[in-house]
């Protein structure tokens, strides 16, 4: 069974829960586009782990990890993340790889996305990590790929190429110095030797892998309405983070995908700028956002948080073909005197039961919500979806239906006992 698994929302659904859940029920774990822009937690008794790069399936031996030739690659960030995992004695050394595709995220990169965002009126508020302007120079044909620095005359003309360019616009658009080739050559070529036992064709290797009938777990980051294509663009990462990016990022055919399971939040978050139809007011935003632990896992902001819009979450479905859904952060609503879920939006007087492409009606439209009664904190945690407050079961029904999909997952704590499954 090869498997999808895609954020519905706008990242930070609880993605690294769920694909450490999966993880255990598959042999190969591999993500497939963004970068160190994503933050996957994933707790283990009292430890927590954070995944930027590395699937957070790398926890459970045997299983083999790839980076896919979709994902952005920063060197040093990987190599941090290899260190982590050599320092809390996870063996890895037979079981990851990268794709020799994989683009590198190079120093030039990092300093340009923050350029750009500062100079920007509108500001996306990206993450900083120099995504962006490495995929621009993917789409661009100039970018530097993880193959290439296994061949030392090849990097170099591509990187005194790219030079040429980049510190013309540092100097004269941003008054920025530029970047020293021989700095930029030599710590590259070091990254690629240290990289070189794990380089791998991870298309054929995957592809082996499935002919074998071996089941696969294809990892996305970020989420649906962050999608470069379909996410609220401009305010949207620079990959596709939809389940179609999955075959494109990893070289599996869409005919031998099985299912895709979409994971989202019991409520909705947002981090950087652009519309959010469903925040709260900023008094119980505040409150919710405390009491959720919203703060990002890869830049500590603040999240924004607000109620569970099922008009993008059935959008979501739609565009991901999900059949499954896991439910995040079932908890965090516990105690509340009602909750709300956005069933369509209000604009200029007219009802809209679709989610809007103009971000102008996004941003003024009023969401139409149904009012649904709170549940309390139960003492003891339950262990079945049976065991679920009643009112929280009818409001879970309620997004079933309206998503027209299936929950199979809720989750209720952030650790891997706190799951219940249906
Ligand atoms: P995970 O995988 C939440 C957001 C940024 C910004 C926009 C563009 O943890 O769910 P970028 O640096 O990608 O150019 O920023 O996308 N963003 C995320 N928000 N979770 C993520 O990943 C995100 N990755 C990017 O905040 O609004
Ligand atoms: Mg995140």
């Amino acid at each position: 069974m090869n498997i999808v698994l895609v954020g519905m929302q706008w990242g930070d659904e609880g993605k690294g829960k769920v694909i450490d859940i999966l993880s255990q029920k598959v042999d190969y774990i591999v993500r497939y586009q963004g970068g160190n822009n994503a933050g996957h937690t994933v707790v283990v008794g009292d430890k927590e782990y954070i995944f930027h790069l590395i699937p957070s399936g790398i926890l459970h031996a045997g299983k083999i990890c790839c980076i896919g030739n979709g994902v952005v690659i920063d060197p040093e960030v990987l190599l941090r993340e290899l260190d982590d995992l050599r320092n809390n004695g996870i063996d890895f050394a037979r079981r990851f790889k990268i794709s020799t595709l994989a683009h590198l995220i190079m120093p030039y990169h990092k300093n340009l996305d923050q350029l750009r965002e500062g100079k920007r009126k509108n500001k996306i508020g990206t993450t900083g990590r120099g995504i962006g302007p490495c995929y621009a120079d993917k789409i661009n044909r100039c970018g530097i790929r993880m193959i290439d620095l296994a061949n030392p005359a090849v990097f170099r003309d591509k990187l005194k190429d790219n030079l040429k360019e980049k510190n013309e616009i540092f100097k004269k658009v941003y008054q920025h110095p530029g970047f020293n080739f021989e700095k930029v050559y030599r710590q590259y070529l070091d990254y690629g030797k240290l990289f070189a036992p794990y380089m791998s064709n991870t298309a054929v290797l995957l592809n082996e892998a499935v002919d074998k009938k071996m089941d696969v777990l294809l990892e996305g980051a970020q989420g649906t309405f962050l999608d470069i294509d379909f996410g609220t663009y401009p305010f949207v990462t620079s990959s596709s983070a939809t389940s179609g990016g999955a075959c494109i990022g990893t070289g599996i055919s869409p005919v031998k995908i099985d299912k895709v399971v979409g994971v989202c939040k019991a409520y909705t978050t947002r981090v950087g700028e652009g519309p959010f139809p469903t925040e709260y007011a900023s008094g119980f935003g505040n409150f919710m956002r405390d009491k959720g632990k919203e703060f990002g896992a890869t830049t500590g902001r603040p999240r924004r948080c607000g109620w569970f819009d099922a008009l993008m979450a059935r959008e979501s479905v739609m565009l991901n073909g999900i059949s499954e859904l896991a439910i995040m952060k079932m908890d965090i609503l516990d105690g509340l005197d009602k909750v709300k879920v956005c069933i369509a939006y209000k604009y200029k007087g007219k009802t809209i039961k679709e989610f809007p492409h103009d971000l102008e009606v996004l941003s003024k439209a009023v969401p139409v919500y149904k009012e649904m009664p709170g549940w309390p904190t139960q003492d003891n945690k339950p262990s079945s979806f049976k065991g679920l407050h009643p009112n929280a079961r009818a409001y879970l029904l309620e997004l079933e239906s309206r998503l027209k999909a299936k929950i199979t997952m809720v989750s209720i704590g952030s650790a891997r006992e706190d799951t219940l499954f249906i």
